[in-house]
């Protein structure tokens, strides 16, 4: 198992794989770690649904590619890079659904406020992706289908009270990725207040 600063230093949003099976077993990994996040009063407010149905993810591909083409691309193309907005054209347009896994992740509405359910949510969707990494997998933090959340839902069966948040595709990596680009913690970071230097 790699170092724990080697698989954070290198996560990295994956949006394209190989077709390969990821088994059971190493899904209930990255999901046993996804259940040990932190949580507002540790209510572990997160539901997971893994899809491997193929028309249900090709259902949620298609989710992914309207909310891309319906608006979300115009309002990206002068904010990314030409790379990232590449890599996330990919994605929408088949990469992410390409994965043999979909994780549909809900929060519980009867478990925390709807206001700030997401955040106790999104923890345990970091866990997800760190887990995979140190598994050698790739995943991704996606939220674009969420633009039809509704029908996100409805795909997976939520009942109304759990809300949709996110979609962790899941698989082999379809070639290595390269480095994250990231500022320095000294960009960031403030000694005792804002504006004092690190
Ligand atoms: C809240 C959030 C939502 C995101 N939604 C999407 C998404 O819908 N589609 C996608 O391809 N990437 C999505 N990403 C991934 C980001 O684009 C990615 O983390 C960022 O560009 C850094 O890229 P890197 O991981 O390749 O270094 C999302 C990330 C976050 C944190």
């Amino acid at each position: 198992m790699p170092d724990f600063f080697d698989v954070v230093l290198k996560q990295r949003a994956c949006r394209a794989f190989r077709p390969d099976a990821v088994d059971d077993a190493l899904v209930e990994r990255v999901l046993e770690a996804a259940t040990f996040a932190p949580s507002a009063e540790n209510k572990q407010p997160w539901v997971f649904v893994v899809v491997r149905d193929p028309e249900r993810r090709a259902a949620i591909g298609d989710l992914n590619r309207r909310a891309w083409e319906g608006g979300a691309k115009s309002h990206s193309e002068s904010r990314l890079t030409p790379t990232l907005l590449d890599e996330v054209d990919r994605g929408a347009q088949g990469g992410i659904a390409g994965a043999p896994v979909l994780v549909v992740v809900g929060g519980d509405t009867r478990l925390g406020d709807r206001r700030v359910l997401a955040a106790s949510v999104f923890p345990a969707v970091e866990n997800m992706l760190l887990a995979a990494g140190a598994l050698g997998l790739g995943a991704a933090l996606t939220t674009l289908p969420l633009v039809f959340g509704d029908e996100l839902a409805e795909i997976v069966g939520f009942p109304f009270e759990v809300q949709p948040i996110a979609v962790v595709p899941l698989g082999w990596p379809a070639r290595p990725m390269g480095p994250p680009k990231r500022l320095p913690v000294a960009e960031k970071a403030h000694r005792d207040a804002f504006g004092s230097p690190w």
